[in-house]
């Protein structure tokens, strides 16, 4: 049997049905379920359970009952995943202020993106570069209120954006559709650049929205209670890979 993979090879060798192919056709989507919906009584299981099942990165939400109205993790849960042997990209959303040295604790703890809210911190530029100078994946989240402005001096900075689709604090929250009209400006924003950057999108993704975000421009989605409030995890992201027009038994 011939894969679907093997057919869009030999199609791509055809110059002008290329150009047919929609951009998101060969496009690399990255699922990041939140770890907020798991059980945390059995959270190194859980975590092995939603990679085995086919996800790529751990979203790990951070909160400090001040920046937001809600408690979660700290750096040693990261680190008691490392323990536990996830290789697994984390993904590391500081929804606190100030995030200087949770940067530096998270680095040391085995985190591989931190990203946090520019209204967290008064310099933005510096703790960029700092989470840079840890060898981590820096990013910078945007709530649904929140203006894009700063990014225009920040591109080079960046690894990350982060657009939230949910006021942050709580799992299980409906998408605000204006979500959509900002990521295509900061799709716009990001082809424009030229520079390599990850437009990701956190709350109230699931198997029937994730299509139309991946439309507005989005390539990485984070998704807590869809996969944790499901029976089936694996059938759960093998159909939001269908609906993003992407095999299920891809290689990751
Ligand atoms: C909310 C967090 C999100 C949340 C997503 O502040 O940043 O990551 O856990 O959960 P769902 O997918 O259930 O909206
Ligand atoms: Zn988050």
């Amino acid at each position: 049997m011939v894969s679907l993979r093997t057919k869009a090879a030999v199609i791509c060798t055809i110059p002008p049905l290329l150009d047919l192919l929609p951009d998101t056709f060969m496009k690399d989507y990255l699922i990041a379920p939140s770890i907020l919906s798991a059980d945390f009584a059995r959270l190194g299981e859980e975590v092995n359970a939603v990679l085995d099942a086919g996800a790529d990165v751990i979203h790990f939400d951070v909160m400090d009952n001040h920046y937001v109205p809600n408690l979660t993790i700290g750096p040693m849960v990261c680190e008691a995943l490392r323990n536990h042997k996830i290789a697994a990209p984390i993904d590391v959303h500081l929804m606190v202020t100030p995030v200087d040295q949770l940067i530096l604790d998270f680095a040391k703890a085995g985190a591989s993106y931190i990203s946090f809210h520019p209204e967290a911190t008064v310099h933005v530029d510096r703790s960029l570069q700092l989470v840079r100078d840890q060898g981590c994946k820096s990013g910078l989240v945007f709530n649904p209120g929140s203006s894009i402005e700063c990014l225009e001096y920040l591109m080079d900075k960046i690894d990350v954006i982060l657009l939230m689709s949910v006021n942050p604090g709580f799992g299980g929250q409906k998408f605000i559709p204006s979500t959509l009209k900002k990521l295509e400006k900061v799709r716009k924003l990001i082809d424009d650049s030229g520079y390599q950057i990850l437009l990701e999108v956190d709350g109230g993704v699931g198997v029937k929205n994730i299509r139309e975000i991946a439309d507005a421009g989005a390539d990485m989605f984070v998704t807590g209670s869809a996969i944790f409030n499901s029976k089936d995890y694996a059938a759960t992201i093998k159909a939001m890979r269908e609906e993003l027009g992407q095999s299920p038994n891809r290689s990751h």
